[in-house]
């Protein structure tokens, strides 16, 4: 059942390319600038009459939203916010029926998500659901949705979801976007042609698979970790570093880059691995001085760069790299080795990779 692979994560990082081509076939038409999803058309005049898009979720789905945000503000300019569910829910949120909700969740069984989904619906919202698991509660309880066609995923850190909740959430942001025009029609059909990329540049990502064995074994005794990015990448560098501790039990931190200097970078020595995304568009200079900062106070640094860089690679003590492709979309590359890092780093430390201590697959308890 594990397909050859020695641990259900495993197998489920290698289907991304499927799992997204899976996500987004049959939804668009790159070379009409075409975008066929059923739940956003027939309510599209709710999502372009909102004040503003509430996104609630919890943990990786959460960090998919925060993507989601980048997206939504960029592409269709409508006000975003990001919310975890289990606060949404309690600290007596101002929702109206001009407000549109979109609740994410792998399962679809999540107990914060879902009570926030009946709150939200209490006051007169419109909740759309962005869910994996076909007929699950999130699902039947939301107004509308669009699936994430992953397929199982039993690993309990959350893998090839959160791909394929970029990929819908991209989507949605596209369509949006069109419908308002706040792209051209030449700018969606570029964005489309772009993501059809995305399944062959992630199968091209994974054969830095070995390389991600070589620098897990030289970090694996690491007692903490930072995770840096910026811009759409600064989710990135939160659920990287979700997926270290989770499954290894490290303790790490992801920060937005730029508030290293507001004190996380007090905690930089010889001792602290920092894992930066530094992708050729999106501040990158900014995020050379980063990598500086840290060099300069003797921290360890293993870099995601895009192919062809040349200033990183001088700087840092391992980069692996990513193909190009729009910045919007870079999330859905920088996150894979992100995920086999962690993976080698669980594996050599010989914790339960699919079953992590005191974690559950889904969390049905407040
Ligand atoms: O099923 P959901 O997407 O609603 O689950 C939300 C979180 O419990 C989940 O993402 C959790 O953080 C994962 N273990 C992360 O790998």
């Amino acid at each position: 059942e594990k397909g050859g692979y020695d641990h259900f994560m495993l197998k489920e990082i290698y289907e991304q390319p499927k799992a997204i081509r899976d996500t987004y076939r049959g939804r668009m038409l790159p070379n009409e600038g075409l975008i066929r999803m059923s739940g956003i058309d027939d309510n599209m005049s709710k999502f372009l009459n909102a004040d503003r898009i509430i996104i609630v979720a919890c943990g990786t789905s959460w960090h998919a939203g925060l993507v989601g945000e980048y997206l939504f503000e960029d592409m269709a300019r409508i006000p975003v916010e990001v919310e975890y569910a289990s606060e949404f829910r309690y600290r007596n949120p101002i929702i109206t029926p001009k407000d549109v909700v979109i609740a994410i969740s792998q399962s679809g069984e999540t107990a914060d998500t879902l009570a926030a989904i009946k709150l939200a619906k209490s006051k007169g919202a419109f909740v759309f659901g962005v869910c994996n698991v076909v007929g699950s509660s999130i699902a039947r309880e939301t107004h509308a949705g669009a699936y994430t066609h992953a397929g199982p995923e039993i690993g309990v850190a959350s893998t090839k979801a959160f791909t394929t909740q970029i990929t819908v959430l991209s989507l949605i942001a596209l369509k949006l976007a069109q419908a308002k025009g706040t792209l051209s029609k030449s700018a969606v059909n570029a964005y489309l042609q772009t993501l059809q990329q995305i399944p062959n540049q992630v199968e091209t990502l994974l054969k830095t698979n070995e390389q991600a064995k070589e620098i897990a074994n030289v970090y694996k005794n690491a007692k903490n970790c930072l995770y840096l990015g910026r811009g759409f990448n600064f989710p990135v560098a939160l659920e990287g570093a979700l997926k270290l501790k989770e499954i290894s039990y490290i303790h790490a931190e992801g920060y937005p880059a730029a508030e290293m200097k507001h004190g996380p970078i007090a905690l930089i020595d010889e001792n602290m691995p920092v894992f930066v995304i530094a992708t050729s568009k999106g501040h990158y200079e900014k995020v050379v001085s980063n990598i500086q900062e840290i060099k300069s106070r003797s921290g360890k640094i293993v870099a995601v760069v895009t192919e062809g860089d040349e200033t990183v690679k001088e700087i840092a003590d391992h980069v692996i790299e990513i193909p190009d492709t729009e910045e919007a979309f870079t999330p859905l590359l920088t996150t894979i080795p992100l995920q086999l890092l962690s993976y080698h780093i669980a594996v050599m430390l010989g914790k339960n990779v699919d079953q992590p201590r005191n974690l559950a697959k889904s969390v049905t308890v407040e």
